[in-house]
């Protein structure tokens, strides 16, 4: 039967939004005779019934578009006195049979609260480059921002050779570590920090100083920018709060970094990647991943898996109830932050520190100076 289905995209960007919207759109109108709705500014248009057309056409050459064509807020319904209203007489007086909400634990929690409160039919697609979902294996969009930090630490690794200087790298991570674990492994870093594990600063620095006795002048530290040292052991930040009660993270990374270069002498100089992770085109496996969540999306709207959204089970796109998710974050499998520790580090000792040992030969320097 075809159907009338609003498509809206929520809270921050990340690659592979335009590829899930354009499956949709894809399966919808192709293979179901959909008509598709695009609401503009995630559900500020739901309630301001601002609204484009989608159909096959219209997308395009958006697969590998960063950003998302639809435009994205925060916020909901719930932060307005007549938001809920507003959202029901938009599928009412639209005639809308079925909305898809593409977005990450604020949105999805959002979306499973109207399912509950008012009946509506939604479908959820989980999005975020920090991949803190509960319930899927993965996000879309984090494999992209993992590339772009490795890709960054490895250019970091030469000019910090080349100089003996320590690197402090921050990555993002509000509440987990997932980049700051994937990107640290993949590019090689002495130690990583992530928000489940408070860090001790001092361990830190003993690392960063055995490492340099044993002939080796130069490291990186990749910290997530929700990381926490251990009470007692160094400053806090003070917190700063978004209009939305979301404290606004950024900036850990020059703390620690004068406090490395303080405490060891070691040249530090820090990096904050900031949103050129979030920014441009998503990998190839997020676009194959995007565009899976799509098509399976299309799918539970026509199976009315209502208050369900799509997750990565193994291998497998599978659908499962939006109220897995809500009110939690995914931590990072203990598992791999610590075997891979094990694995890679002599003195791994449970302090919180990821310490890959490099491979490459005992204390030969990857840049060797001559003198
Ligand atoms: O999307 C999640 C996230 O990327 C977090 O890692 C980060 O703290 C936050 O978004 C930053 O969002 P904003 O766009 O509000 O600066």
């Amino acid at each position: 039967m075809h159907v009338r289905v609003g498509i809206l995209t929520g809270g921050g960007d990340c690659p592979g939004l335009n590829a899930v919207i354009r499956a949709v759109v894809r399966k919808g109108e192709l293979v179901y005779g959909d008509q598709l709705v695009g609401f503009l500014d995630a559900w500020d248009g739901v309630m301001e019934r601002r609204t484009i057309p989608l159909d096959v056409s219209s997308l395009r050459g958006m697969l590998p578009r960063g950003g998302t064509l639809l435009g994205t807020r925060r916020g909901s319904p719930y932060d307005h006195v007549d938001g809920l209203q507003r959202v029901q007489a938009t599928f009412t007086d639209m005639g809308l049979d079925a909305l898809v909400v593409i977005g990450g634990n604020g949105s999805l929690s959002v979306a499973c609260k109207l399912h509950q409160e008012l009946g509506l039919p939604i479908v959820g697609v989980p999005k975020t480059i920090d991949n803190d979902v509960v319930g899927t294996d993965m996000t879309f969009g984090f494999n992209t921002a993992v590339q772009i930090a490795t890709d960054a630490i490895d250019r970091l690794h030469t000019t910090a050779e080349s100089h003996d200087r320590v690197m402090v790298v921050e990555v993002m991570g509000r509440h987990s570590g997932w980049i700051a674990t994937y990107a640290g492994i993949a590019g090689g870093a002495t130690a990583i920090l992530i928000p489940e594990e408070p860090f001790d600063i001092g361990a830190v620095c003993e690392l960063l100083r055995s490492r340099h006795e044993r002939g080796r002048y130069a490291s990186i530290v990749v910290v997530a920018e929700g990381a926490e040292p251990k009470e007692g052991t160094m400053q806090s930040r003070d917190k700063v709060y978004d209009q939305f009660g979301h404290v606004r993270l950024g900036g850990i990374a020059e703390t620690i970094a004068n406090v490395i270069e303080e405490r060891t002498g070691f040249e530090t100089r820090m990096v904050l990647l900031g949103h050129i992770q979030r920014g441009g085109t998503p990998t190839a496996f997020d676009r194959v991943l995007s565009t899976r969540y799509g098509v399976a999306a299309i799918d539970a709207v026509h199976a009315k898996s209502w208050g369900d959204m799509v997750v990565l089970r193994g291998d497998e796109v599978l659908t499962a109830p939006l109220t897995e998710t809500v009110g939690k974050t995914r931590p990072v499998d203990p598992h791999l932050y610590h075997e891979v520790a094990e694995a890679f580090s002599r003195s791994f000792s449970g302090d919180g520190l990821l310490r890959p040992l490099r491979l490459n030969g005992s204390g030969d320097r990857r840049v060797r100076r001559l003198r």
